[in-house]
């Protein structure tokens, strides 16, 4: 079993290189089996867990997939197989977006229904429904959703709830669907702009993406193509709140601000210098306690992002004064308290909203990641807390983070990584 252990108090210097977005990779990897023509190059591919797992599941269904690096090559013209039924696929909810996908190639489909997590249960009715508006019929037995269509048409589709993984599943389904597909309501997240360029580039015909309604003219084929995924948002927002929390001057280099305007905004507000450079964007910062305590409700984009909840919590435990933090996505996403609380932490949960007033000191102790942005955030009071802090769990990081003990020691940070 390995753990984390960081010594606090190390201000971190000097510059970090943000990787490909694991929440476009993901959704992008599924999108690349509808290519029945041609292979796809895939650049700026992140080295992580949830990646490996979704390719070899890729694989399992006669996807051929070769990676050089940060390169992967896809060739799905061979793919022979429809049943996403391995252990993993229950465990990896992006395993989801090889529903439409599936269904769209073969008119058939059979995955492993997708289980909750610590930040919620995670239900999958949105998907489902868009499916069935589209011309698929679905049944579940014994864990295992199988979708059937005899041929997906386009339809206008309202979603509920402006969901992320429903809004690119529905989008690549529409892509092949005859005629034209509205979407309605769906997300308007950087990673699903990236999703629906590659989309294109692969003949789709897809307008709105970044809006609340995307439109979607199904064509009869898909080719492969070369794809450059966006840096990932919530791996640089990381690190701009790990300088917030420890101090110190750092250059974020490969970000696109644009996509962090809520997590810049709320730096600033809690009186950290961000400085939007051309080749980056650089964080100031005299560390945790320099920082004011601010207000966060978290909302879909461009509104502040779920996935960077728990690090900013994280960065705020010895801010001058009172934060409020309202939670409005997912209903557990509060496990992390507890374990800040074992690091002295003053901080009480009021249904949905974080009441936390920023102490004096905080002290390393033994905690455990409840989810990937939970062991971040964990990680980040580390760096500040005194004496050793030792984060357990850290599969949950991987899943989700490239290099992200590497990359703070080498900005300054006293971590490592070490069996228990
Ligand atoms: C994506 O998850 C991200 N994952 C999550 O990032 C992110 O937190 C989330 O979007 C919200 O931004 C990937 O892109 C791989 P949703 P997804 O569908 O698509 C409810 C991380 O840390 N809902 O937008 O699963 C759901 O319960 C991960 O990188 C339904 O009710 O999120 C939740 O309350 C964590 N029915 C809300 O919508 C459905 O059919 C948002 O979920 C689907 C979702």
């Amino acid at each position: 079993m390995e753990e984390i252990l960081i010594n606090g108090g190390n201000r971190l210097e000097g510059k970090v290189l943000i990787k490909g977005s694991k929440n476009s990779i993901l959704p992008i990897l599924a999108a690349s089996i509808l290519a029945t023509d041609g292979k796809s190059i895939i650049y700026d591919v992140p080295n992580l867990k949830d990646v490996d797992n979704l390719i070899e599941i890729i694989e399992y269904l006669g996807v051929k997939i070769e990676r050089k690096d940060n390169m992967l090559t896809v060739d799905a013209t061979q793919m022979d197989r429809y049943d996403a039924t391995l252990d993993c696929v229950s465990e990896l909810r992006a395993s989801l977006f090889l529903l439409g996908p599936i269904i769209a190639r073969f008119g058939f489909a059979e995955i492993s229904q997708p289980g909750g997590c610590a930040i919620g249960i995670r239900p999958i009715d949105l998907h489902l429904k868009g499916l069935e508006a589209l011309g698929v019929t679905f049944e579940k037995t014994h864990g295992v959703i199988r979708g059937r269509t005899e041929g997906l048409k386009g339809a206008k589709i309202y979603l509920d709830f402006p969901s992320v993984g429903a809004t690119e599943n529905l989008m690549m389904a529409a892509s092949v669907a005859e005629g034209q597909t509205i979407l309605e309501n769906v997300a308007e997240e950087p990673e699903i702009v990236d999703l629906a360029n590659y989309l294109n580039n692969m003949g789709a015909k897809i307008t709105g993406a970044g809006t609340n309604v995307i439109k979607v003219y199904g064509v009869p084929k898909l080719k492969g193509n070369v794809h450059t995924v966006i840096p990932d948002r919530i791996e640089a927002g990381t690190y701009m709140i790990a300088v917030g929390a420890a101090g110190g001057n750092v250059l974020v280099e490969n970000v696109i601000a644009d996509h962090l305007k809520p997590v810049l905004a709320k730096l600033r507000e809690a009186g950290i210098t961000v400085i939007e450079e051309f080749d980056g964007v650089r964080v100031i910062s005299d560390g945790s306690k320099a920082c004011k305590g601010i207000n966060i409700k978290t909302m879909p984009y461009p509104g502040f992002p779920t996935d960077m909840q728990a690090q900013m919590l994280g960065m705020l435990l010895c801010s001058e004064g009172r934060s409020y933090v309202t939670e409005t996505i997912f209903e557990r996403r509060f496990q992390h308290i507890e374990e800040f609380r074992k690091m002295g932490a003053d901080i009480i949960m009021v249904g949905n909203t974080v009441d936390l007033t920023g102490t004096d000191r905080i002290y390393g102790a033994t905690v455990f990641a409840t989810d990937l942005r939970a062991g971040a955030a964990l990680i980040i009071a580390g760096l500040y807390a005194e004496g050793e802090t030792r984060v357990g769990n850290v599969h949950f990081i991987d899943r989700g983070y490239d290099g992200l003990v590497e990359n703070l020691k080498s900005l300054g940070a006293d971590i490592k990584r070490v069996q228990k």
